[in-house]
């Protein structure tokens, strides 16, 4: 696939087709992965993949203790505090998803990465550990989309229960569990966004014309 067709294929999908994942599509997907640049060249990125069901439940029910929030009155209810309507949108889709998206998906990766404790950090900089497991998942999920596979970025508020559990070290932490398939609908194409609105140059206040795209 095209790399800008992949960049537009590419959506938070939360349903999953009853299909296997070919082994060859994941081990590319996470070979483009590992492709991904990382500060110092580090690449400090191992993958989990949680295949065995039994274990899978118990990592995502009683370990991540993740839910689903399935009642429409207590959606509405948590939803109260935000006043941004595309953040409500977001949490009425995503909200009664979070724990069946995982139970159900074909594959459930988890990409761990090695950084300091949060508590000695003191700058943005030093978190350029973090920052770097993204550019390798966004490369993921980009090579998954050009497979016509799908899945979403869950981010575990807190995942130490989780760590012990399948024992990554305590240098480790969890960027992001990972359930994707092939999707069970063909997700939707992104509103597109508003390039023109984002774009300062030489400084902030500074706009410029429309260009070309
Ligand atoms: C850093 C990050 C954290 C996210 N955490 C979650 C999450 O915990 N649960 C979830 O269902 N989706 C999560 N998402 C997915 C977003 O909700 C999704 O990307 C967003 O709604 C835009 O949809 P799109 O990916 O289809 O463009 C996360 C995405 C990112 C980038």
């Amino acid at each position: 696939m095209e790399f800008y067709e992949a960049v537009k294929t590419r959506r938070t999908v939360r349903e999953f087709a009853e299909k296997p994942v070919p082994e060859a599509a994941v081990r590319r997907a996470l070979a483009a992965g590992l492709a991904a640049p990382s500060n110092a060249h580090l690449k400090s990125w191992q993958f989990i993949l949680l295949r065995d069901r039994e274990k899978r439940d118990q990592a995502v029910v009683d370990r991540l203790k993740a839910r689903d929030m399935s009642d429409p009155a207590a959606i509405e209810r948590f939803l109260e505090r935000f006043d941004q309507e595309e953040l409500k949108r977001v949490y009425r889709r995503s909200l009664p998803r979070q724990q069946s998206m995982m139970l159900e998906a074909p594959e459930l990766l988890l990409v761990c990465y090695r950084t300091k404790p949060l508590a000695d950090c003191r700058t943005w900089f030093e978190l350029n550990p973090l920052a770097s497991a993204w550019m390798c998942i966004e490369n993921i999920m980009l090579a998954l989309a050009a497979e016509g596979l799908f899945g979403c970025t869950y981010t575990p508020y807190d995942a130490s229960a989780l760590k012990m559990f399948l024992g990554i070290p305590g240098d480790y932490e969890i960027a992001a569990v990972i359930p994707f398939g092939y999707p069970l609908e063909p997700p939707g194409r992104a509103k597109s966004e508003d390039l023109e609105a984002r774009i300062h140059v030489d400084s902030w206040e500074r706009r410029v014309a429309a260009g070309p795209l």
